[in-house]
């Protein structure tokens, strides 16, 4: 399928099978702003789980935690939200759209990639088993011109944004004839910052009310709580906290589906360490989230690292674990050397000392902390995305199939009796009733069996169990594959085992 045909498959698909609904719906909707149905909630669970136990479970020195939404108003003028959380922002006067500044750069810059890769693919066709990728990208005067001139614009534009010099940034979007993706026009106003946190109130009446803001990180919550955990659980450095959970920003430029939401969750892990220490804990998490990416099998060339231009405020050092998304490479997860930024800029709003007594250094200090930061929805976008696929089969017919990783998906069986008579149904219940203490299942019987195969396939369940005449005779059942849509001849425990061992977070997560 086509990038823009499968994006557009993924909206459809998400919405007919109750994954993902628009905000809101009988109201036209919420921009931005997206509900997950009965299958969503549960990919979307499974996925958070999948994270929870990779970082706390597996992890001695990695704790849980869960801060509140709302937070001491101060947290945000210290975190350096309340005057730096902007986004640049520029309307075309013609469309009247408004855009971000630093994205009509980045997609310019995108778009350089793009032809990088045709080239690439291009050349590997011309030359065959003989191409080499690597001394192609750095010999091919081509290529080399654009990977060049990519860096060079984004080189400035990370530093015209470091410097708030927000003419320069309109310069380069006049300079690359940057235009309306809309109107097409190159009538562009001044670049603004804009704040994108959503503001709230606490109190009983206009007058004595608290002003607070829907926090927009939950980084925030873990920092605030370093001494609480630290004292309370008795943690010796180095130590991480992570925690899940919802964030809210205003976001103006609000598009790709659920990639970009005005509610979203995110799930987060701070690692306190002591300082000096920051390059080698930066490299161990670059390397180690990576490799939980790769483990759930979507491919290692659909993920890249991209390193920040433009270091925020509070980091030394920062990278992008991107994703080829079906509109292009883009941020799935941040990697985030913070210094001592946080905790210090607590210490000094709060009055409260945030440090740490390293007994093996005997000394006091405020520890540095690495950041992983992963969104939750994005996660989803992500597997759902590659898993979906129209694939045309030996008889000519097709099928639509959620290839989504066994670990994750909402259904691990489906146990269908072949037909709806002959004492069938009562046996595949009973057997259901049974699998559902282990795992999740859903029982059908509408429908030919056929049918009902597609159903699951499109759900994304990776096993069927269909209970016929002969399981009568002797209990066996078949067990059916969506992937290869093979099927097997299997005692039902035998086909109980295979599903569990399948569907085990050991067995996906023990390469990590
Ligand atoms: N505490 C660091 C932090 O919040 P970030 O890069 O702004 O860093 C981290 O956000 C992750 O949160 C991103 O990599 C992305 O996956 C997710 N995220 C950020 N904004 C989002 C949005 N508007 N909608 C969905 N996910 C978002």
């Amino acid at each position: 399928m086509a990038d823009q045909d499968l994006f557009k498959k993924v909206l459809s698909h998400a919405k007919e099978y109750g994954f993902v609904f628009p905000s809101s719906e009988i109201y036209d909707g919420l921009s931005a702003v997206y509900d997950y149905g009965q299958q969503g909630v549960a990919l979307k669970k499974n996925l958070r789980e999948y994270w929870w136990k990779a970082m706390v479970q597996l992890n001695d020195n990695i704790v849980g935690l869960d801060a509140a939404i709302l937070m001491h108003p101060t947290t945000w003028k210290a975190s350096g939200h309340v005057d730096a959380f902007n986004d640049p922002l520029i309307d075309n006067k013609d469309s009247k759209k408004r855009y971000r500044a630093d994205v009509l750069v980045e997609d310019y810059v995108g778009k350089l990639d793009t032809k990088i890769e045709k080239e690439v693919k291009k050349a590997a066709k011309r030359f065959g088993d003989a191409f080499d990728k690597a001394q192609f990208l750095s010999t091919n005067p081509r290529v080399v011109g654009y990977k060049e001139k990519g860096d060079a614009i984004l080189k400035r534009l990370g530093k015209s944004l470091e410097n708030e010099d927000l003419v320069d940034v309109k310069a380069l979007i006049e300079e690359l004839e940057i235009s309306c993706p809309l109107s097409g026009s190159k009538n562009w106003t001044e670049v603004k910052q804009f704040n994108l946190m959503f503001g709230t109130k606490l109190g009983a009446s206009a007058e004595s009310a608290t002003e607070l803001y829907l926090r927009p990180e939950t980084a925030q919550g873990i920092f605030v709580n370093f001494l609480n955990v630290q004292k309370t659980g008795r943690m010796k450095l180095p130590f991480g906290i992570a925690q899940t959970g919802k964030a809210f920003r205003n976001e103006i430029v609000a598009r790709q589906f659920i990639f970009r939401m005005r509610e979203f969750e995110q799930m987060e892990m701070q690692f306190f360490i002591p300082p000096g220490t920051q390059k080698e804990w930066y490299a161990h998490w670059k390397e180690t989230r990576l490799k939980w990416h790769h483990s759930f099998g979507l491919g290692a060339e659909n993920y890249r690292f991209h390193d920040h231009e433009k270091l925020a405020h509070y980091a030394d050092a920062a990278c992008d674990i991107e994703f080829r998304f079906p509109f292009g490479f883009k941020e799935l997860e941040g990697i985030h050397s913070r210094t001592d930024f946080d905790l210090s800029s607590h210490e000094e709003f709060s009055g409260k000392k945030l440090q740490y007594f390293d007994p093996d250094r005997q000394e006091n200090y405020v520890p540095y902390v690495l950041e992983t930061s992963i969104g939750l929805d994005r996660l989803f976008l992500a597997v759902f995305s590659n898993a979906l696929q129209e694939e045309t089969l030996e008889d000519g017919s097709s099928r639509t199939v959620l290839r989504l990783p066994a670990v994750v998906a909402p259904t691990k069986v489906a146990v269908l009796p072949l037909v709806k008579k002959d004492g069938l149904p009562a046996i595949a219940k009973k057997l259901a009733d049974e699998l559902k203490w282990d795992m999740t299942v859903s029982y059908d019987e509408k429908d030919a069996v056929g049918r009902r195969y597609r159903r699951q396939d499109a759900l994304g369940t990776p096993f069927c169990i269909t209970v016929d005449h002969q399981t009568v005779e002797d209990q066996t059942v078949t067990l059916r594959y969506r992937d290869t849509m093979a099927q097997e001849r299997l005692t039902m425990t035998e086909a109980k085992a295979k599903i569990s061992e399948a569907t085990a977070f050991e067995n996906w997560l023990k390469e990590i």
